[in-house]
């Protein structure tokens, strides 16, 4: 399949937009119907361009022809600018899987491997990808936690600024994803630092002022969520997130594109705690489905207007 079949477009202009204007895309991650269906409502509520993000273990679950029919129930149009994105791939490999199944939109994530490793890996899947009117994401930075069974690091790196103009002068991505300081999942107190490191956020921009830069690990973890679960049932203590008014800022810096994966997490898992805590009787999944599809959409909409788009922009 082709990317424009389903109605998508890649990244390159919805980013370049996002840089011209002082905001940042939301890429949110899916992994079923209901994931998908909030984040696609969400978007259109707030008339939001948006990045459908799959790891290379969502893909594996969902299956690649039910993926594709997911696609396909999108009914997506370009105007709407929505990508299909494949967030962390690790090889060649799985960036050629997703842009044959029909992605517009592929990140190669070797940034754990050595800087020359990372240039020529990245380097080829640009190649192929370009070939394809596919838009390039790479990593430069080691962010700490868990991403999925291929990326889990204790030991994270900042991005350093002279290596990023190389990286992406070498390597001809489109978009770079870089460490300040965020880290994966819902325990960012234990591995984030309290100060996201704008000036390090500075120096890139200097350097690489033309280039659409990415932020991983960018969720909140609402406490209102937290308690939710930890209410009815759960055990999530220590968790905690990015707050609200340094994620703002950096929606105004040349960060285009703030990938939010746990906040959707935890809206389900609320959503679907509370429901069958507090009517034991309940069997039908749709009974606690429907409340999860809104709570995530309600997060995703909460996300897009008050921490990727600044309110002018909407
Ligand atoms: O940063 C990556 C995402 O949170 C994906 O996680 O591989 O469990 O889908 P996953
Ligand atoms: P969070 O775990 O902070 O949601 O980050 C998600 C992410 O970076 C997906 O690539
Ligand atoms: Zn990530």
């Amino acid at each position: 399949m082709k990317f424009s079949d389903f109605g998508f477009v890649n990244t390159n202009n919805m980013l370049k937009n996002a840089l011209v204007g002082g905001y940042a895309v939301p890429a949110f991650n899916f992994y079923n119907m209901e994931t998908l269906t909030a984040i696609v409502s969400a978007a259109r509520k707030t008339h939001s361009p948006v990045i459908l993000a799959a790891s290379e273990s969502a893909i594996q679950y969902m299956g690649d022809d039910m993926l594709l029919g997911l696609m396909t129930g999108i009914c997506a149009s370009p105007s709407e600018q929505i990508a299909l994105h494949l967030d962390h791939g690790h090889t060649l490999d799985a960036c050629i899987h997703a842009i044959d199944l029909g992605f517009s939109s592929v990140m190669i994530d070797a940034s754990n491997k050595s800087f020359e490793e990372n240039i020529k890996l990245s380097h080829e899947v640009a190649k192929y990808a370009h070939r394809h009117n596919v838009s390039v994401e790479a990593e430069l930075g080691i962010l700490n936690g868990i991403e999925d069974k291929n990326t889990k690091s204790t030991k994270s790196s900042y991005t350093d600024p002279d290596a990023a103009a190389e990286f992406v002068k070498r390597t001809g991505i489109d978009s770079l994803a870089i460490a300040i300081g965020t880290s994966h999942g819902p325990y960012k107190c234990k591995t984030t630092d309290d100060k996201l490191r704008f000036d390090i956020l500075k120096q890139i921009e200097k350097k690489i002022p033309d280039v659409p830069l990415v932020l991983h690990g960018a969720s909140n973890v609402h406490q209102k969520f937290l308690d939710i679960i930890n209410t009815y049932g759960g055990k999530l203590k220590d968790a905690c997130g990015i707050d609200q008014a340094q994620l703002r800022r950096v929606a105004k810096t040349n960060i285009c594109k703030i990938n939010v994966d746990s906040d959707l997490r935890l809206a389900f898992t609320a959503a679907v705690r509370k429901t069958l805590k507090t009517d034991a009787g309940v069997f039908n999944p749709r009974d606690y489905l429907v409340p999860a599809i809104k709570y995530m959409t309600e997060t995703c909409v909460y996300e897009i207007t008050h921490k990727m788009y600044s309110k002018d922009k909407i």
